[in-house]
Order: structure tokens, then C-alpha cells, then sequence
């Protein structure tokens, strides 16, 4: 299973989810690789302060070759994870051409959902030659139980794609891991990130199985 975690605004939450989300497959016992197509190589920094090496791969690919080159790396890895650009059309499209699950983050704010618009435009203009894959949205960073985390569902409505029930609520935790070189499931395993980034593991394999 190829994962695109795409949205061209940066700041989304793309390469915290796909950090995490790979250390919870991997914690499964997956081998699992991280593309990292940012030319800002963050998950690479990321992997490169850390004091032992990642449960999973992470490897630079910032050239939008996604679609030709991740399909014949597929067979050595149960999963691949694309921590895709921001502002790079190229990219986000070849990301989206090579995934079989393209995982949007959007965060519940007015900003960030009009910026989704570009992404979700990318996604169906790919899906009409693709129909085997699947997008969905996962919202990023909500805020307890405020009235714009409750907004942002009835706002992504306005797109036909299904948003994950599972999500990640702002906590200080994701950012101090990724400068830490760390992912919440290693620094704290039993801590509500790490169930939250469990469950979008967990919610992103049942869609994929059906
Ligand atoms: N759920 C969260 N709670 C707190 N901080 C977060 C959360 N998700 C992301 N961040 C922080 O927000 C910033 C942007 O997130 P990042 O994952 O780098 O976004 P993107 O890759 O889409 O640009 C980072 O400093 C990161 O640590
Ligand atoms: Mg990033």
C-alpha cells in the first residue's frame, strides 16, 4: 500500500503524520518506507538527529518521478508513506499518481481549508484515470471540543471524499518529537498521541482492506 499524505499548504501536518503513521506500522511489525518528496527534506533532518536509526526507511525523492520509481520499490515494503511538498504541483501530483491511498490534512481553520481546494482539485482530476484509489481527509491539529473543530467536518462536506474518523488534536507532544528525531509512539507509547496516530494506522488499513 502505497500512502500520499498530500496537501500543498504547508504546515498541514503532512510530514508529522507520515513520521507517526509510519512508526505505528512499523511498531506492527511492517516494513515501512518513508519517501520523503520535500525538497526541505524535514523527515531526512528528522532522521539524521536521531540517536538510533528509524524503525523505517526514509528516503529523499523531491523529483516528481513518485509514480514511475515507488511502484517498483512496492515489493520490498508492506507499506510506503510520501511526505509530499507544499506549493509544488509537480510533486503533489506525481504523489498522488503513485499512491493508492492519498491521506489529506487538512486543520480546522478557514485558511487551510480553502487551501484544500487546490489539493482535492489534483486528487479528482487524478482519480478519473485512477478509480482504484482512494482519498480521504484527516484533520489535523483540532482543538479540543471548540466549535471550529466541530466546523470542519460540515465544511469538508462541500468535497465528496470521507474524512477519517480518527485525527490528531493539538498537542505539544508531536512537535517536541519531531525535534526530538522521535515519534510519539516511541517517546510515549502509551500516551494519547500515540492512540491517535494507532488509530489512523489502524482506520487507514480497514479502508484499504475493504
Ligand atoms: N497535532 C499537532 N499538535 C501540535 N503540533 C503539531 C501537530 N501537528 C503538527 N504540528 C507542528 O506543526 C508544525 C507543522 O507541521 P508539519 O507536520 O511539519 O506540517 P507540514 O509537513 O504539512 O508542513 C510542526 O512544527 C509540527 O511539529
Ligand atoms: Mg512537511
Amino acid at each position: 500500500m502505497i500512502v500520499g499524505v498530500v496537501n500543498q499548504k504547508g504546515g498541514a501536518g503532512k510530514t508529522t503524520i507520515a513520521l507517526n503513521l509510519a512508526a505505528a506500522l512499523a511498531e506492527l511489525g511492517r516494513r515501512v518506507m518513508l519517501a520523503d518528496a520535500d525538497p526541505q527534506q524535514t523527515a531526512q533532518d528528522w532522521a539524521a538527529i536521531r540517536e538510533s536509526p528509524p524503525t523505517f526507511q526514509v528516503i529523499g525523492m523531491s523529483k516528481p518521478v513518485l509514480h514511475r520509481d515507488l511502484p517498483k520499490l512496492a515489493s520490498n515494503y508492506d507499506h510506503i508513506i510520501i511526505d509530499c511538498a507544499p506549493r509544488n504541483y509537480e510533486v503533489a501530483r506525481s504523489a498522488i499518481g503513485a499512491a493508492d491511498l492519498v491521506l489529506i490534512p487538512v486543520q480546522p481553520s478557514g485558511a487551510d481549508f480553502w487551501a484544500s481546494r487546490e489539493t482535492v482539485k489534483l486528487v479528482q482530476e487524478i482519480y478519473s484515470f485512477k478509480e482504484t484509489q482512494k482519498s480521504v481527509f484527516l484533520v489535523s491539529r483540532r482543538i479540543g471540543r471548540t466549535a471550529l473543530g466541530q466546523g470542519i467536518n460540515d465544511a469538508l462536506a462541500e468535497f465528496a471524499l470521507p474524512i477519517l474518523k480518527a485525527g490528531t488534536t493539538q498537542r505539544i507532544i508531536y512537535a517536541e518529537a519531531l525535534t526530538e528525531g522521535t515519534t510519539v509512539i516511541e517517546s510515549q507509547p502509551k500516551g494519547a498521541a500515540a492512540a491517535e496516530i494507532r488509530a489512523i494506522a489502524t482506520e487507514i488499513q480497514g479502508i484499504m482492506a475493504a
